[in-house]
């Protein structure tokens, strides 16, 4: 039977080679997901700690996955409302139940677009957002400069865009880059080396301010956009802070 969440992807997407490969690597990969990869798709908690949407706000993560980022999000700011796009299927069926699971059916829409070319209005009904968040997709999204553009145009006047992914691994000895970067290949997963230096260049283009900090020595990259300057972007007073992370050993890299 057809859950409510399911009603509000998009009928009219026209599946892409790009959500053919995707749902092939999920198909199976998604049951084992959010266990598997907290030990690698480091540095998301941060973001989801540092996001601080404005009361009553709108948060739109590109890429959604399984809907572990919206849940968390959903129950930490509980007047926020969110919206999660992926290209596969296999994905946002997984991010459905996780939802539904939630009882968050209410306050997280799900729908199935493409990163770099989404009309937000047809998917939501709404142009644009408070908070985006890209948290590991662009190694995953090969337009991965469009799909930034795309998601710096859906920002409102306050808005900020988060973003978490693979660094350039600058600080890690040579071999472990190699072995990871073979890896992640695996997975048609890219790390973006010029990640940063895209970022400063769009934030420049667009007017916005832009703070980048690599994380475990070059592991990832996380990264602010925002309209405001950073110190500007008031936090949510009333509502419980969400508790920050443990910080990560990289020791968990190689288990
Ligand atoms: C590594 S997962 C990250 C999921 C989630 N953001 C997280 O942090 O757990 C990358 C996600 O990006 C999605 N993706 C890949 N290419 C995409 C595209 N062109 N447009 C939208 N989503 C895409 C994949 O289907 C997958 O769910």
């Amino acid at each position: 039977m057809m859950s409510p969440a399911r009603n509000s992807f998009s009928l009219a997407f026209d599946v892409s080679a790009s959500g053919a490969l995707m749902d092939h690597i999920y198909r199976h990969q998604r049951h084992i997901y959010d266990a598997s990869r907290k030990f690698y798709l480091l540095g998301r908690d941060g973001l989801l700690a540092d996001l601080s949407p404005p009361p009553g706000g709108t948060v739109l993560e590109i890429g959604c996955g399984t809907g572990r980022n919206l849940v968390k999000l959903a129950k930490t700011f509980p007047d926020a409302l969110c919206h999660g796009l992926d290209l596969s299927a296999e994905m946002l069926d997984t991010a459905e139940r996780a939802v539904n699971r939630a009882r968050l059916g209410e306050r997280i829409r799900l729908a199935r677009a493409d990163a770099a070319s989404f009309d937000p209005v047809t998917l939501f009904g709404r142009e644009r957002f408070d908070r985006i968040i890209i948290s590991y997709a662009l190694s995953m999204v090969p337009p991965w400069r469009e799909a930034l553009a795309r998601a710096a145009d859906c920002l409102s006047a306050r808005g900020s865009l988060h973003i978490v992914d693979f660094g350039d691994q600058a600080g890690l000895p040579a071999g472990f880059q190699v072995a990871l970067k073979a890896w992640l290949s695996l997975f048609h997963v890219t790390p973006r080396e010029t990640l940063a230096a895209e970022l400063a260049q769009l934030a420049k283009a667009q007017g916005l301010h832009c703070k980048t900090a690599s994380r475990f020595r070059g592991y990832a990259l996380c990264a602010v956009l925002s309209a405001l300057p950073p110190n500007a972007r008031k936090g949510r007073e009333n509502q419980p802070p969400m508790a920050r992370p443990a910080p990560v050993e990289l020791l968990h890299l190689s288990g």
